[in-house]
């Protein structure tokens, strides 16, 4: 083996050698040396066929009548005891007491964690994980759970088929303040800094959910961020969470990814992963495409008075030509009766049937009173026409 060759060995060698350790401790980034397109060298599942997040086409979902309403467990019986609100360097997390919980799946779920994903708060782009139909909502919140009735602990569920439970609520950017949310925003500033804690008071989880809990997507998936195990039933929720633009900006430029000892500040910013190939999953939702269209109460009221008002308009207009065309129709009569009492006869002498010819004077009176009469009586009907008549009024 000549020297070059050696040095070659010498260097795929020492690349060997380095890359080696790296598989047992990788710090990892959604950017970088490390970022999500590296994922999977060091963490294998990531390189899976069923991966999170991905793009729910809603046209192609399918409708499950089977998937009941989600209930929180204990959601709101949030105790004395503070929470713990860390920066793991990668998002903010609470630790969810073990009181908390899922129903409506197969098995009973425990709650762990709930943590955030978001942009960059200039609005440029979303920082949701999941999108729908291609668009990225502002910002994603995830309430994690384990499988509590197969597994003792969520380190043994975590790498287990049906082993998690994740709750995805998208947020959106609005003019409200939400008020649940600064329950966490209102302490970012004490954990700016990646490995920093806090104690906060605790609060009513369930008020940073959705009120709607009964229409979502529903598919299997894996964690978002390393190891990706493939360990998740995902229920993403059909409503979004309004938050204000000012607390977006507070959530996506008050914390670093790096160290309070660090030489550099890095900005905790787009920490969401892109969208991963769905490979014959199928994405099934809780409600068909009929029942999204349901009415809330404001719209039926809406409709039954719209139509009401219709049926009166139609029954006024209907009402008019009635009257309209039995103008008409008198006014006609009227034309033929006075034209037969007068000029036609005398204009056309030659018409006049030979019997009528025989017709003395005083018949030819009578004829003519008998007109007036007739004349007067239509008149009394036009009068009466034009009165409204109170049984028909609408
Ligand atoms: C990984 O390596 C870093 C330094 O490179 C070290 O600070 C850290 O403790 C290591 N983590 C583990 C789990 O070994
Ligand atoms: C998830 O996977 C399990 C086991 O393979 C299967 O029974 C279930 O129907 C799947 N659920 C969804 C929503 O695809």
């Amino acid at each position: 083996m000549d020297s070059l060759g050696l040095l070659i060995f010498a260097v795929l060698l020492c690349f060997q050698w380095t890359a080696a350790p790296a598989t047992k401790n990788t710090t990892w980034t959604y950017t970088g040396l490390v970022g999500q397109s590296e994922w999977s060298r060091y963490f294998p599942d990531c390189g899976g066929t069923s991966q999170s997040p991905v793009d729910v086409v809603t046209t192609q979902t399918i409708y499950d009548p089977s998937l009941i309403p989600l209930t929180p467990l204990g959601y709101s019986q949030h105790g004395n005891n503070p929470f713990t609100l860390y920066n793991n360097g990668h998002t903010v997390v609470i630790e969810l007491p073990q009181w908390m919980g899922l129903g409506g799946l197969p098995w009973l779920f425990t709650a762990v964690q709930l943590h955030l994903h978001w942009g960059s708060g200039d609005l440029s782009h979303g920082g949701s994980e999941h999108t729908i139909n291609g668009l990225r909502a502002d910002a994603e919140l995830h309430v994690v759970h384990y499988n509590s009735d197969l597994y003792p602990d969520v380190t043994k569920a975590m790498t287990q088929s049906d082993g998690m439970a994740v709750l995805g609520i998208l947020i959106v950017t609005g003019e409200e303040t939400n008020l649940a949310f600064n329950n966490i925003l209102n302490y970012l500033n004490r954990i700016r800094h990646a490995d920093q804690k806090v104690s906060i008071p605790a609060f009513d989880v369930q008020s940073l959910l959705p009120k709607d809990l009964g229409r979502y997507y529903r598919y299997n998936g894996s964690l978002t961020t390393p190891p990706c195990y493939q360990s998740v039933i995902w229920t993403l929720f059909h409503e979004r969470v309004q938050i204000s633009k000012a607390q977006l900006l507070k959530l996506a430029t008050f914390l670093c990814s790096s160290k309070a000892d660090d030489d550099v500040t890095i900005l905790l910013q787009d920490n969401y992963r892109k969208t991963q190939p769905l490979n014959h999953r199928v994405v099934f939702s809780s409600f068909s495409a009929e029942s999204g269209k349901e009415l809330s109460p404001g719209e039926v009221t809406a409709i039954v008075i719209g139509v009401m008002c219709g049926c009166v308009g139609l029954a006024v207009i209907v009402r008019f030509i009635v009257k309209t065309i039995r103008f008409f129709k008198l006014l006609h009569r009227e034309t033929v009766m006075v034209n037969s009492s007068t000029s036609s006869w005398d204009v056309l002498p030659s018409n006049r049937p030979t019997s009528m010819s025989r017709m003395s004077q005083p018949e030819k009176a009578n004829e003519k009173k008998q007109d007036m009469a007739l004349n007067s009586t239509s008149e009394a009907e036009k009068k009466d026409e034009s009165l409204p008549s109170p049984q028909t009024e609408p």
